[in-house]
Formats: structure tokens, C-alpha cells, sequence
């Protein structure tokens, strides 16, 4: 069986990027990073890619003013390593539709709430979780989907459950998902691995 190849992208922290990174080392995930595309080069998302040796690619409007350059830069980037899997992560940007469409059911992203609720435009970081505390949801949690050309809509692909207790601020709410995001995405991407979840149907 050979390995997945992962093009992780993200935009600050790469804490999910690290949860993968981890996962590979320890044995609990069969795939390799084949690198990181940012488009902030100053995010600690870099240091993690220096840190582990992964490839990292510094891609945004910046550096690529013209829309089609841009998105042929990705593209060139995801060919030149032989990507088989996009894996956003905490990555801000709309994904241009060329990608979504070249590299279709094989973009995936992953959201801090139980989709389909509390997704859409705007619904990001603790916008998330402000919604969620002020709704007065007995759950939250993260979820694992397919990214296609509407925010947050397409394919659920696997979700994990936290609790929201009454005494739960956004804050600590983000934190409790943040933690369950660590284990969910790259257990789900073993499980894409492994042939127990399918990405064409
Ligand atoms: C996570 O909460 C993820 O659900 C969302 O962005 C955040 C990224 O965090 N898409 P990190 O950069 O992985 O630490």
C-alpha cells in the first residue's frame, strides 16, 4: 500500500498541521506531509514545517498579484509533490474553484462544530463558538468534511462530540474542541488511508 500524500494548508497556528505531523511520527497515521502552503509566512505553521523538515511554500496575493498566477502557483505546487490529498488546515482562504474542481472530493477541511449547524460564511475561530455558548446547544464538536465551492457544505465525513456545560465560555469551549480536532482529523484521514472512508461517492 503506498503512503497518502498530504498538501497541508494553513493560514496561523498549524496546530491541526502538528496533530498530523504527530500522528505520522508515532505510527498512527500511514501517510507523509508532502508539504505546507501558507499564505502568511510569518504564521507559526512555518516553524512547525522548518522544525519537521516538510517543504513549505509561502503562496497569497502578495506574492502572486494576478488571480490566474496565483492559482497556478498552487496548482504547480500540488503537481510538482504529487499531492493526493488537500488537508486545510485553519487555512482563511477560499479555495479558488480551478483547485476545488481539479482536485475534486480530495480537498478536505475541518470545522470546529457539528455541521451542518454553525457553518456558512463568517461562521469562523470563535464566531463558532460564541454561536454555539449563546444558542445554548448541549453539544459541540468537530467535523471532518469534503470541501467543495460552498462554505462548509460538502460531504460530512466524520464528526466528534464535546460536551457544552452551562458553565462554558467561547473561550474555553474552543479550547475543548480544539483538543478533540487534534485526535478527529487524523484519525479520519486513517481511516481515508485505509479505505474505510470513501471519498468518490
Ligand atoms: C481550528 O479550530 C479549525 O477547526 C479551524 O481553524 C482552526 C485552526 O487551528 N478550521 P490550528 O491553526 O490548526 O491551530
Amino acid at each position: 500500500m503506498n503512503k497518502l500524500r498530504l498538501a497541508v494548508f494553513s493560514s496561523h497556528s498549524g496546530s491541526n498541521f502538528q496533530s498530523i505531523i504527530d500522528a505520522i511520527k508515532e505510527g498512527k497515521l500511514f501517510a507523509e506531509i508532502v508539504c505546507l502552503i501558507t499564505n502568511n509566512s510569518n504564521a507559526y505553521c512555518v516553524e512547525r514545517a522548518k522544525q519537521n523538515d516538510i517543504r513549505y511554500y509561502h503562496i497569497s496575493n502578495s506574492t502572486h498579484p494576478d488571480l490566474s498566477e496565483y492559482e497556478q502557483a498552487i496548482l504547480d505546487v500540488l503537481s510538482e509533490n504529487n499531492a493526493d490529498l488537500i488537508v486545510l488546515a485553519g487555512y482563511m482562504k477560499m479555495i479558488p474553484s480551478i483547485i476545488i474542481r481539479e482536485y475534486r472530493n480530495r480537498i478536505l477541511n475541518i470545522h470546529p462544530a457539528l455541521l451542518p449547524k454553525f457553518g456558512g460564511k463568517g461562521m469562523y475561530g470563535m464566531n463558532v463558538h460564541k454561536a454555539v455558548v449563546e444558542s445554548g446547544e448541549k453539544v459541540s464538536g468537530a467535523t471532518v468534511h469534503i470541501v467543495d465551492e460552498i462554505y462548509d457544505n460538502g460531504r460530512i465525513l466524520n464528526q466528534m462530540l464535546v460536551e457544552v456545560s452551562p458553565q462554558d465560555t467561547p473561550e474555553s469551549l474552543a479550547e475543548k474542541v480544539l483538543a478533540i480536532e487534534h485526535q478527529l482529523y487524523p484519525l479520519t484521514i486513517q481511516l481515508i488511508a485505509e479505505g474505510k472512508i470513501m471519498l468518490d461517492n
